[in-house]
C-alpha cells in the first residue's frame, strides 16, 4: 500500500468530522451521523483506490451510503487494491450530546485481510505496546491487570481500566474494582478508548468489556500500528447473529480472535476527533469562519504514527463539508 495514501485518507475523516461536528449537541443523533455519512462518501471520490467496504454502515438494504461491499474511490487498473473498515461517526450519541471522545475512523487493509466482523457483540481487551504479550482475553480480569501493571512497571493502583458503562458490565467493575487499579467508565466510544491504550500519555493503560464487533477489527488495525496488542471473543445475542457471521465468512464462531485473526498484513489507520477525547481534540471553530481539526494517522509497515493539525476555511471548503443555511 503506497505511504502516501495513509495522508490522503486524512481528508475523508476530516471532512466527515467537520460536517458531523455542526451538530455536536443538537440532541439528533440520525442528523449527526446522516452529515458523517454523507461527507465521508463524497471524500471518497477524489481519492485514486480500488476500495471495497468490508465493515461500513450495515448491509446494502438497511444503508444506502459505505454500505458493507459497496466499491469506493476512483478505480482504475493501476490503483491499489484495499478493503476499507470505517465508522464515519463513531459515537453518534457522544456527538448528539455533546460528550467526550466521538471520532471519524477509518481502517485500510489489503484486499481479503480484515476479518468480516457481523453487527454483533465482540468481549474485547487492549492494551499498548508496554504491555502487549501480557493480556489473555480468556484470564480473569485481575489476572490480566496485574500482568499489565507488572509490564509497565506500575502498582495495580496506578493502572487505569477503561470500561463501556453498561449494565452488562456490572460484574466486570466489580470486580476489577476489587483489584485497586482505577477506572474510567465511558458512555460511548470505545474505538478511541481502545486506540488510546496504545498512546503513551493518554492515561489509560487497559480496555476490558463487550462492545460493538465492527469497532473491535477497527481498534485492531490501530492496535497493530501502535505496536500494542487487541484480542476480541464475538459474543452472539441471537441464533440469526451466528447465522449472518457464518454467512459473513466468520469459520470458528467462538473462538479467540487475536490481532493478527482482526487485522493481518499491511494495515492504515486515521481518524479525526470530533467532540474533544482521551486519543484526540474535538473539531474547534474560530472567527472569520474557521475550525481546525486534529487527526492521528499511523502504518503498521513502519509504525509511523503522525498527529496531523488542520486549520480549515470553512467559506473555501467545498458545499458538501458544510451544513445549510439556516441549520
Ligand atoms: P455508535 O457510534 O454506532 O453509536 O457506537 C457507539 C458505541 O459506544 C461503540 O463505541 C461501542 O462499540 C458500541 O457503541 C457499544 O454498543 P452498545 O451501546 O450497544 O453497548
Amino acid at each position: 500500500m503506497d505511504r502516501n495514501l495513509a495522508l490522503e485518507f486524512v481528508r475523508i475523516t476530516e471532512a466527515a468530522a467537520l460536517a458531523s461536528s455542526k451538530w455536536m449537541g443538537r440532541g439528533d443523533e440520525k442528523a449527526a451521523d446522516q452529515a458523517a455519512v454523507d461527507a465521508m462518501r463524497r471524500a471518497f471520490n477524489s481519492i485514486r483506490i480500488n476500495g471495497t467496504v468490508v465493515i461500513g454502515e450495515g448491509e446494502r438494504d438497511e444503508a444506502p451510503m459505505l454500505y458493507i461491499g459497496e466499491k469506493v474511490g476512483i478505480a482504475s487498473a493501476d490503483a491499489p487494491e484495499v478493503d476499507i473498515a470505517l465508522d464515519p461517526l463513531e459515537g453518534t450519541t457522544i456527538c448528539a450530546q455533546g460528550g467526550v471522545g466521538a471520532i471519524s475512523v477509518i481502517a485500510v487493509a489489503e484486499r481479503g485481510k480484515f476479518l468480516h466482523a457481523p453487527d454483533t457483540y465482540m468481549d474485547k481487551i487492549a492494551c499498548g505496546p508496554g504491555a502487549k504479550n501480557v493480556i489473555d482475553i480468556d484470564a480473569p480480569p485481575a489476572v490480566n491487570i496485574e500482568n499489565v501493571a507488572k509490564a509497565l512497571g506500575k502498582a495495580v493502583s496506578e493502572v487505569t481500566v477503561v470500561i463501556l458503562n453498561r449494565p452488562r458490565h456490572e460484574k466486570l467493575i466489580a470486580e476489577v474494582r476489587k483489584t485497586g487499579a482505577r477506572i474510567h467508565l465511558i458512555g460511548d466510544g470505545d474505538v478511541s478508548a481502545a486506540v488510546a491504550t496504545g498512546i503513551r500519555d493518554s492515561g489509560i493503560d487497559l480496555l476490558l468489556g463487550v462492545g460493538g464487533a465492527p469497532e473491535g477489527v477497527i481498534s485492531a488495525a490501530a492496535l497493530k500500528c501502535l505496536g500494542g496488542d487487541f484480542q476480541g471473543r464475538l459474543k452472539f445475542r441471537t441464533e440469526d447473529e451466528r447465522t449472518r457471521a457464518t454467512k459473513m465468512g466468520v469459520k470458528d464462531l467462538d473462538r479467540a480472535f487475536k490481532l493478527e485473526d482482526l487485522a493481518p498484513g499491511h494495515v492504515m489507520f486515521c481518524a479525526t476527533g470530533i467532540t474533544a477525547g482521551p486519543l484526540l481534540d474535538g473539531v474547534r471553530f474560530w472567527p472569520g469562519h474557521r475550525c481546525s481539526t486534529q487527526s492521528i494517522v499511523m502504518r503498521s509497515a513502519t509504525g509511523t504514527v503522525r498527529r496531523i493539525e488542520a486549520e480549515h476555511s470553512l467559506t473555501l471548503k467545498p458545499d458538501g463539508m458544510l451544513l445549510k443555511q439556516g441549520h
